[in-house]
């Protein structure tokens, strides 16, 4: 049923280890995110909402490993919102250094809102949109009813958060409606990632892809995988923190080594020490 060449590209994105991984919910997604570039080749791929970049720069990195000729554009204010919360300038120069690093060739930041970008790409063009901004219904209906007709005949869209049934959060909501109109999919896991099947001629292994996914076998591939991921950054940050504490330590024991009653104490127990030491 399955061509060698969905087997090589499922295996592919199975084995591939993220470059960057910056903090995200999204993390868990990360191996679909191999997989839905190597499946769909997207030549123009657009994100709405990127923040410290962990969709973004796996976006970017199969790009790069695949040999695409894409184009892959970030949209965002890098400022934060209600539900990601608001930050400072350093998360986009952080993002901005390692693109320029990396990718600079294909990857472009652009630093606006999702309706300034608008102007800046034709209808039909864009063949992976993935809408992660404010997950309110009204601002994600109004992303995707505003983006849909930039999608092109190969186009498929991305919604994160489909899961989430609180602050607000109506992405669910709006899954729920396009799939009345569209044929989709739906992660439960890693907060929820929903896939809006767009175009009339969407390659066809990726649809046979996410038929797959209905079956547990494959879905649990891509659940474990992203949990692993996940467990990673985890593991990751404890070392930092492990290193931190470590850090705080020794200057904490060096500052009481050199304080007058430490002296004073070795002073005092200076004969005792030297008893011990002569009878040992
Ligand atoms: C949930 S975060 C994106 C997470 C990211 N995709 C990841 O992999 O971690 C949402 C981002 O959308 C941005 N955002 C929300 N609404 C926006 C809008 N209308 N225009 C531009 N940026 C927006 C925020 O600044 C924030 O950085």
């Amino acid at each position: 049923m399955f061509s060698d060449n969905f087997w090589n590209n499922l295996i592919y994105s199975s084995i591939r280890k993220p470059m960057y991984l910056p903090p995200s919910a999204w993390l868990d997604h990360i191996p679909f995110a191999f997989a839905a570039i190597n499946f769909l080749k997207p030549r123009k791929i657009v994100e709405l909402g990127t923040h410290h970049g962990a969709s973004f720069l796996s976006f970017c990195q199969a790009v790069q490993e695949n040999d695409l000729k894409s184009s892959v554009y970030a949209v965002d204010t890098w400022q934060g919102d209600e539900h990601a919360g608001f930050y400072d300038d350093s998360v986009f120069q952080s993002l901005k250094a390692i693109v320029n690093k990396n990718y600079f060739s294909f990857a472009h930041l652009l630093r606006m809102t999702f309706d300034e970008a608008l102007p800046y790409f034709s209808n039909g063009e864009v063949d992976l949109l993935h809408i992660d901004g404010l997950h309110t219904y009204e601002a994600v209906k109004h992303d995707f009813d505003s983006w849909l007709p930039k999608i092109s005949e190969q186009g498929v869209v991305l919604l994160h958060d489909t899961e989430v049934r609180e602050r607000n959060f109506g992405v669910w909501r709006l899954m729920q409606e396009v799939s009345s109109s569209f044929k989709t999919f739906n992660f439960r896991h890693g907060y929820g990632l929903g896939i809006v099947i767009v175009g009339k001629n969407v390659p066809s292994d990726f649809l046979l892809l996410c038929e797959a996914l209905e079956q547990p076998v494959f879905y649990q591939l891509f659940e474990r995988l992203g949990y692993s991921i996940r467990k990673e950054l985890e593991l990751l940050q404890l070392i930092e923190e492990k290193e931190q504490l470590k850090i705080k330590f020794e200057l904490e024991i060096n500052n009481l080594k050199q304080s007058y009653s430490f002296k004073i104490g070795r002073l005092i127990t200076w004969p005792i020490r030297k008893i011990r030491n002569a009878i040992s």
